[in-house]
């Protein structure tokens, strides 16, 4: 197993270290364009496998013959929101960036899995489906992972109760208009709306949908890079151990939940072939309307892109 990590930054420098630590690949390829810091990072992060007690080699380069024959490719290359952006502002600089990483890796690796961490993300994941060529089971995007996890953060923290025993669920693009649901959302097995008012179930979702902006606001510099990099890994963890794993991922939706030539959010079963079956779960009319506004928000950002 090879995995390239395309992005040396902060997101992809972290998911670079967590797939070297849980041992996800027996190579590691960290690629960026700024001369120096991916070898630099990558040595650091070997120099911390006799430490750690791992065996996976990692390797920093500016180059992508390095990559080559990459079984997983992840794309965290781009600029990151500060604080005033949204993640739409990143679409024509991060299109270009994605683009052409996109190009250069899939030439080395014509047999890899895409993940797709870049933003705006369920456009940055179109961008690399039309630009790989690939089928869609082999172009998936990282959003509904990291809204979820945050959702059940919040679910924890305000029941004060393990976050293992929450679970959620949060479908939509990865926006403004990305859609937690309430009803499918537990803890230990016992629905969201049976253990609090909707008031409260309010303001979690106004919380998780303003998760990402929370980060920025408080780091100034840049955007939340440990729980998106532990998500992208959960990810490329069930692909690489083949473990049909059930996660809200944006696929690109041929018919399913009655949308069209679109990436959003959806529950999706991850396997060694990527996404091996888009979930199809009956949603209210105001969930379902919910999703389509969402959608249609994605598709008029990729109306605006120029490949
Ligand atoms: P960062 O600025 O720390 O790292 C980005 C890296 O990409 C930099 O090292 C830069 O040199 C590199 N880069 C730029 N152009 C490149 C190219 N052509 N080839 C290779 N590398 C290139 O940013 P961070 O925090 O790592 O975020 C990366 C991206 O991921 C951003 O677009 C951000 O918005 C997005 N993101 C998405 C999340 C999601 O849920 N989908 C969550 C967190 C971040
Ligand atoms: C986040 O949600 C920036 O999209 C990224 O943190």
């Amino acid at each position: 197993m090879k995995i390239t990590v395309i992005g040396a930054g902060n997101v992809g420098a972290t998911a670079a270290q967590r797939i070297a630590e849980k041992e996800l690949a027996n190579e590691v390829v960290l690629i960026d364009v700024v001369e120096g810091m991916p070898q630099g990072k990558g040595l650091d992060m070997y120099e911390s496998a006799p430490v750690e007690d791992f065996d996976s080699k990692v390797i920093g380069t500016n180059s992508y013959d390095a990559t080559a024959n990459s079984d997983i490719i992840l794309i965290t290359a781009g600029i990151a929101r500060k604080p005033g952006m949204s993640r739409d502002d990143l679409q024509t600089t991060n299109a270009g960036i994605v683009k052409s990483c996109t190009e250069q890796a899939v030439a080395k690796s014509p047999r890899a899995i895409i993940v797709v961490v870049s933003n705006p993300l369920d456009v940055m994941t179109y961008v690399a489906m039309k630009t790989s060529g690939f089928e869609r089971n082999r172009v998936i995007g990282m959003a509904g992972v990291l809204d979820s996890a945050r959702f059940r953060s919040f679910i924890a923290m305000e029941m004060n109760v393990s976050v293992e025993d929450v679970s959620a669920f949060v479908l939509g693009g990865h926006g403004d208009t990305m859609v937690p649901l309430p009803r499918y959302s537990t803890v230990a097995g016992i629905p969201l709306p049976d253990l609090m008012d909707q008031a409260t179930i309010d303001r979690l979702v106004k919380r998780t949908r303003d998760g990402g902006i929370e980060i920025v606001n408080y780091l100034k510099t840049g955007s939340a890079y440990y729980a998106p990099s532990s998500s992208a890994v959960q990810m490329i963890e069930a692909i690489v151990k083949d473990k049909k794993r059930i996660l809200p991922c944006a696929a690109y939706l041929q018919g399913e939940y009655g949308l069209k030539d679109v990436y959003v959010g959806v529950p999706i079963k991850l396997g060694k072939n990527g996404m091996e079956e888009i979930i199809q779960i009956k949603l209210t009319p105001d969930e379902q309307a919910a999703l389509n506004k969402s959608a249609e928000d994605v598709r008029a950002n990729i109306a605006k892109l120029k490949l």
